[in-house]
């Protein structure tokens, strides 16, 4: 018999087996590489048995519960190629062969779920909906990765039996992408909440605005898109100086509708969108749109090369109408309560030199051009907060005076976090050191055979080691700390392989970071789930880093 052939003849007989002995599943003995779940989670006691999926089986769950009745039927259908039942009379609950999703208010977090598989019945209760998703999301990790892509010879699916009580560590489990370096179409983004909703991760920080794309239309101003979109050439690979462009002219981006369809996918994931609209800095492809916005008369173009331009906002009152309209659109876009005005690296050398931007700043009594950016961002708050919006930005925001009610993204170390922390404001974690995926993953003599990155160096267990939680803030502050973030600016990820190789395996292992408590932490034991997990990335067609894949566990 040929190897295809036995191959087959072997998944028939199981088949058979499995199909015709069901109830012998009861008592089947689960072993330990059966419990592989990554973020792991707060409590699993792993039991006897495991539940067969069939054609007879039942998704069983009331009407606000549709749109995880239908996620859980569609992750099936992948799965057995066939349509799965669904029905909303909770009289079927814990029929034989039902998985029924239940609210639980009785549950302690929003986040948290109990999910029980036993050989007949599968339950999975959340306090919301949202819980009842990472239910769904450790249900899935619990079949094999086979499931995630559907083949004729795929074997019976079956689930081990548990018990899992869980819950996360931190409330903010974020993921940003810079779609202003390089455009990503829309099946890419969607891709990208997919795997944010399979680590458990709950926000995508879209950063759609750089002084080399804008990239989010909007309808008052078609400049942004017709010109700031565009770019007539990127720089080649490092060569700054002297500068040298590939002469290829580049673009894209995204329309309001394609942006509601994104938002609306994410919303179904129980994800949230932050948008981000730099400002006063990064914002040399708006300028080069409307050149009204900025503070000299010189003619721009859409930056071709990375770093930092001097170009940046003029602090009048054009720009303030120009950006309060873009904010209008945005929010109508975005339900987002945060809004990220960005703030980060604004050279204040033009308004050094602008006659109006000094005479605003004694007009104000402003000590400098710190304070004058402090101005502008809160007059940016003020407006978003009007909208029953909040602000977040870079930890830049901080100089001059940090804006009343900001949220802090530290980014230049953990210090800015700390800082706003003991300003009793809210703060992310984005460190370069452990949250810059753009980095290396291996050291300095290894990076020539890698894709070409911004430098730097971030192992997976670097990242897995981070604790957002910094020991210098005393108990009660700690609460600020909502959580943290991976960053990923794409000046030299020219496509989404490029993306899906710098996060993967990195966000796999700061998804542990952020849901699992760090009494539970435990690099050996994450790297034999991390392995398990690899097994997922392929079924997805996901191109991932293979460093961690090379030990003596393969
Ligand atoms: C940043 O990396 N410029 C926030």
């Amino acid at each position: 018999m040929k190897g295809y052939n036995l191959h087959y003849f072997l998944v028939l007989f199981f088949s058979f087996c499995i199909l015709s002995c069901s109830n012998e599943l009861k008592d089947y003995q689960n072993v330990a590489s059966d419990y592989q779940i990554i973020p792991k989670p707060l409590h699993l006691q792993p039991s006897q048995g495991r539940f067969l999926i069939q054609d007879k089986t039942r998704i069983v769950g009331d009407t606000i519960l549709s749109n995880e009745i239908k996620y859980v039927a569609e992750m099936l259908r992948t799965a057995t190629g066939s349509d799965i039942k669904t029905s909303n009379n909770i009289a079927d609950y814990q029929k034989n062969n039902s998985i029924t999703l239940l609210i639980d208010t009785s549950l302690p977090d929003k986040e948290s779920y109990s999910l029980l598989v036993t050989y007949n019945t599968i339950v999975i209760s959340g306090k919301t909906p949202t819980g009842i998703f990472y239910g769904i999301q450790s249900l899935r990790q619990l079949m094999p990765s086979t499931i995630e892509s559907y083949q004729e010879e795929n074997t019976p699916i079956t689930i081990p039996a548990v018990h899992i009580e869980d819950q996360p560590s931190y409330v903010y489990r974020g993921m940003h992408l810079d779609v202003g370096r390089h455009f990503f179409p829309v099946d890419f983004i969607k891709k990208y909440i997919d795997l944010i909703a399979l680590h458990k991760m709950n926000t995508f920080h879209w950063h759609l605005t750089e002084d080399q794309g804008w990239r989010i239309e909007i309808k008052k101003y078609p400049k942004l898109t017709e010109i700031g979109s565009k770019r007539k050439e990127t720089i080649l690979e490092k060569n700054f100086n002297p500068y040298i462009g590939d002469e290829e002219p580049y673009g894209g981006f995204y329309t309001q509708e394609e942006i509601k369809e994104i938002v609306t996918y994410a919303t179904s994931r129980h994800i949230t969108v932050i948008p981000e609209i730099e400002l006063p800095g990064h914002s040399l492809a708006a300028i080069a749109s409307y050149p009204g916005l900025g503070n000299t008369d010189q003619p721009h173009e859409v930056g071709t090369r990375w770093g930092v331009y001097e170009q940046i906002y003029a602090p009048t009152e054009e720009t303030f109408k120009f950006l309060e309209d873009v904010l209008t659109e945005v929010i109508d876009l975005f339900p987002s309560k945060l809004i990220h005005i960005g703030g980060d690296e604004a050279p204040k050398k033009e308004w050094k030199e602008s006659t109006f931007a000094q005479e605003l700043i004694k007009r104000e009594g402003l000590k400098d051009e710190h304070e004058l950016q402090s101005y502008f961002i809160k007059r940016i708050e003020k407006f978003l907060n009007s909208k029953g919006r909040d602000i977040i930005g870079w930890d830049e925001i901080l100089e001059g005076g940090l804006a009343p009610n900001a949220t802090v993204m530290s980014w230049r170390g953990t210090q800015g976090g700390i800082d706003a922390a003991r300003m009793q404001h809210n703060v992310i974690m984005t460190p370069g050191s452990h949250c810059y995926f753009d980095h290396y993953q291996v050291d300095k003599e290894m990076q020539s055979k890698e894709p070409l990155a911004i430098g730097g160096f971030t192992s997976v267990e670097k990242v897995y080691s981070y604790n957002p939680t910094p020991e210098e803030l005393s108990i009660d502050l700690q609460k600020y700390i909502l959580g943290a973030q991976g960053n990923v600016w794409t000046e030299y990820m020219k496509n989404s392989d490029h993306v899906e190789y710098m996060i993967l395996p990195r966000m796999t292992a700061l998804s542990e970071v952020l849901w699992s408590s760090s009494e539970q932490k435990d690099w050996d034991d994450f790297k034999v789930r991390l392995h398990h997990i690899k097994n997922r990335y392929d079924a997805l067609g996901l191109n991932y880093a293979p460093h961690e894949f090379t030990s003596e566990l393969e």
